[in-house]
């Protein structure tokens, strides 16, 4: 492939992205194919490795995409020692961060399921906002899509979708921090 056809190839994966998402101020753009478990686990990790505090991932996707299972793996590689789980009524859970490294401010994973949200005031009777973008604090939000218009410009957008084997992930993020996971 030479140089021109890199070029509009690139463009046009960010403008399909764009579309995908429809949501603004996303420049920087990854795909990452997730063919089993180990790969969203090995993804969470490393993405663990760079969080340094004040991050907000939102995670989309359809039923059973492994949005769960990643903040799972994130949970496990941030040092939290509670178990993380899909709830079913529960829609924000906090966690405590024992990580060991000094390099970040992160105390906090405040995990949010909107699936059975009702509308975005419930996330306000919840707390959220004690918590969102707080620097001590990571935030992970499935069913992200639900509340689009809530979420900072600096946020990270992970959508997961159906692969023929494993999961897809598509990764968004206004700055390469938040996309150089890999
Ligand atoms: N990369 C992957 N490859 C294959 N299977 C996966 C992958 N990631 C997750 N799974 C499997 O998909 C199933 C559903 O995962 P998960 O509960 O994380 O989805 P979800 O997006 O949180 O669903 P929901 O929207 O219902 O909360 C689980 O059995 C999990 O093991
Ligand atoms: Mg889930």
């Amino acid at each position: 492939m030479n140089n021109e056809s890199r070029m509009s190839q690139k463009h046009l994966e960010i403008f399909y992205a764009n579309s995908l998402f429809s949501i603004p101020n996303s420049k920087i753009m990854k795909k990452i194919y997730l063919p089993n478990i180990n790969t969203t686990k090995t993804l969470a990790g490393q993405m663990a490795k760079k969080l340094k505090g004040g991050e907000v991932l939102a995670l989309s996707g359809p039923l059973g995409s492994g949005k769960t299972t990643f903040v799972q793996f994130l949970a496990k590689a941030l040092g939290v020692k509670q178990a993380v789980r899909s709830p079913s009524f529960i829609v924000l859970q906090v966690f405590k961060i024992n990580s060991k490294r000094i390099t970040h401010n992160a105390k906090l994973l405040c995990h949010v399921d909107c699936y059975r949200l009702k509308d975005t005031k419930e996330l306000n009777t919840l707390g959220l906002h004690d918590y969102l973008g707080k620097p001590n604090v990571i935030t992970v939000i499935e069913w992200a899509e639900k509340i689009k218009k809530i979420f900072p410009p600096k946020t990270i957008w992970l959508k997961f979708k159906y692969a023929k084997h494993g999961r897809m992930a598509l990764i968004r993020a206004s700055n390469r921090h938040g996309i150089d996971f890999f």
